[in-house]
């Protein structure tokens, strides 16, 4: 087995052509981090930008499910991975391109995890991409925070929630997290933020309006839709796909991303 200082350094070879890093992270589970991850993605790629996507979540690897890749393969030449190519030319690699078809009964131990994440970043052999997105493992625990420390810098962080959680303890803890790893805060994505009523139009606040001290930045707010779950297990291709509302807070997103950190085509 080769030393994890050994895979380390081929960590940083790999992704060392990689130009931005954007790491997703969430205060909880199912608040749409993987949905958020996704298209973002494929709004960059849209731009002409060299996107690609890694899918660190080994509970519930799903971001190829929303790119309508699941079934796909992981494939190796000379000792390295190639990325499966997604919808908009966007490399793709998840551990669900690796599971067999049934995973019902995979057991992750703690250990076995990032070893798998370590080995899958350190020979996957990725193009010379302007981003990278890392869909990281739910919360701001110690998962989320061995697979961010294994990715080299520049490393850009955007903070998912929704409403319901968007308090200064789940923001204090992201800000921890980036504190103590070095990573830049860009911001927040407040997700199911609103739902638009379908029969006059009125914007329905499902919960109470933010904090206004939160001491971090709103970037966007992206509204609930119905749309979404359906297009979610249809697989997204194309970001013209989704509600014209969602789709347009998202690019606000991703013309923050660009802003901030400078590459453009
Ligand atoms: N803005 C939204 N409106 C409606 N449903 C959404 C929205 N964002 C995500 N979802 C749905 O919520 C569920 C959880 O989203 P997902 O991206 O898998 O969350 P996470 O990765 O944080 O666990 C999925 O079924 C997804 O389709
Ligand atoms: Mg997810």
């Amino acid at each position: 087995m080769e030393q994890f200082q050994e895979l380390l350094q081929r960590v940083r070879q790999s992704l060392g052509i990689v130009k931005y890093k954007v790491l997703v992270l969430s205060g909880k589970g199912g608040v749409g981090k993987t949905f958020i991850s996704v298209n973002l993605a494929l709004l960059l790629a849209e731009r002409g930008l060299r996107t690609g996507i890694f899918d660190a979540d080994l509970h519930g690897p799903s971001v190829p499910k929303v790119l309508g890749l699941r079934g796909q393969r992981l494939r190796t030449s000379d000792h390295h991975i190639e990325p499966v190519r997604g919808p908009l030319g966007i490399e793709v690699v998840s551990m669900d391109f690796l599971l067999p078809e049934d995973r019902a009964a995979l057991i992750w131990r703690g250990p076995l995890k990032s070893r798998a994440i370590l080995e899958l970043l350190a020979y996957t052999r990725w193009s010379n991409l302007d981003y990278l997105i890392v869909d990281l493992p739910p919360g701001t625990g110690d998962e989320a925070l061995t697979v961010a420390q294994l990715i080299p810098d520049p490393r850009y962080v955007i903070l998912v929630t929704q409403p319901t959680e968007l308090s200064h303890l789940v923001v204090g803890r992201a800000l921890t997290f980036a504190e103590k790893l070095g990573l830049r805060i860009l911001g927040l994505v407040v997700n199911m933020a609103y739902l638009r009523c379908p029969q006059c139009g009125a914007v329905i606040r499902l919960f109470p309006g933010l904090p206004t001290d939160l001491g971090i930045k709103v970037i966007t707010e992206v509204p609930f839709s119905t749309e979404i779950p359906r297009l979610c297990d249809h697989g997204i291709t194309s970001p013209q796909q989704l509600p014209e509302e969602v789709r347009s807070a998202l690019e606000k997103l991703a013309d923050y991303i660009v802003e901030q950190t400078g590459v453009s085509k």
